[in-house]
């Protein structure tokens, strides 16, 4: 039994499981299946709306009526943040990675469309942007509000039962579908869902091994980072788990030049994919986790997926990131 916190209900939930029909037949002895959690909502859609259900559960029990995070320029994090604060009737303020660009698109777009506050904070900066945080806090005290801050992506220990959440919603699709996938596949960018599934399938018994593709940082950060927020995820809800049983496993090799930068082997996989099925990767996340497991199934035997039958590629959302790269895509 576990000891859930206080959740909302802001995701369309379950999320469908199914199987990538077209694309799989590019492989005679693999079936892709996608766990489509782009589908969790319309505008507040993707990974990041499972992990507020809780984030923002502990913001109203704390009695707060503002949100503070952060994230890149076009964060599908913040976004999301924003919107449901619209929703929710909570202040939001974002501090966002860069320059203010002329002309706001794609997920930023709709950041300012919410009415959220937006602070910019230039790249040489951004590792001071905790301390701008508590000093926001602050201000925010001194008016008589209270803020919560949630970290980059939502990935601490209350947004780590997102993806513990769906590991369970995950088991019911398994059973459904009878499927036993070897493999379930993620991008990982600031840990959480990567750290949710990796301790999900192990609290519910599930043999999958997850295995995460780095948008960003390395696999050793990964490692960390997932050790630290189970640790605090035991600490605050008194959970007892052994740490040594987590099969924790990054795939690095697909990051090209950088987070946000995608080579034109990307683009071209969100184009096919599009294309054999009609599902919509993007360029920053699930474009380049789609990417390396594909490369990685291709390997065969030699590869991250050897002896994969039944792969269940989660699709954490990012359509609105697709919009400010456009000029990427090359059409004949
Ligand atoms: C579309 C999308 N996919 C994947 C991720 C990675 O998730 P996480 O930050 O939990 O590692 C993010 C957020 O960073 C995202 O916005």
């Amino acid at each position: 039994m576990l000891n859930w916190p206080r959740r909302l209900q802001l995701a369309q939930l379950p999320t469908p499981l199914t199987k990538l029909t077209n694309f799989s037949k590019s492989f005679s002895d693999v079936n892709i299946w996608i766990k489509h959690d782009e589908l969790t909502g319309l505008e507040v859609s993707g990974n990041k709306v499972r992990k507020l259900e809780f984030c923002i559960a502990e913001a109203l029990e704390q009695g707060c009526n503002t949100l503070i995070t952060c994230g890149g320029v076009q964060s599908n994090h913040c976004r999301a943040t924003a919107i449901l604060g619209a929703r929710l009737g909570l202040k939001v303020h974002l501090i966002l990675r860069g320059e203010r660009p002329t002309v706001p698109e794609g997920n930023l777009l709709l950041d300012y469309l919410a009415g959220a506050e937006i602070s910019y904070l230039p790249q040489r900066e951004w590792k001071t942007h905790p301390q701008f945080a508590r000093e926001l806090q602050e201000k925010y005290r001194t008016q008589n509000s209270n803020a919560l801050f949630i970290p980059t992506g939502a990935s601490d220990e209350i947004g780590l039962w997102g993806y513990i959440a769906a590991t369970e919603e995950l088991q019911a699709d398994f059973a459904r579908l009878k499927l036993t996938p070897e493999f379930i596949v993620v991008a990982t960018g600031s840990g959480g869902t990567q750290g949710g599934l990796t301790l999900g399938v192990e609290l519910f018994a599930i043999k999958s091994q997850v295995l995460a593709f780095n948008v960003s940082d390395d696999a050793a950060y990964f490692t960390a980072k997932i050790l630290e927020d189970v640790t605090l995820w035991q600490q605050r809800y008194k959970e007892s788990f052994d740490l040594s049983r987590l099969r924790i496993k990054t795939i690095e090799g697909y990051l090209g030049p950088g987070y946000g930068v995608a080579g034109k082997e990307v683009f071209e996989t969100i184009r096919n994919v599009a294309n054999s099925d009609g599902v919509f990767l993007d360029p920053v996340y699930t474009g380049k986790a789609f990417h390396g497991m594909v490369s990685e199934l291709r390997k065969g035997a030699n590869g991250a997926l050897a002896g994969a039958r039944n792969v269940v590629f989660v699709h954490t959302g990012g359509l609105f990131g697709v919009f400010p790269q456009q000029q990427n895509f090359q059409f004949d």
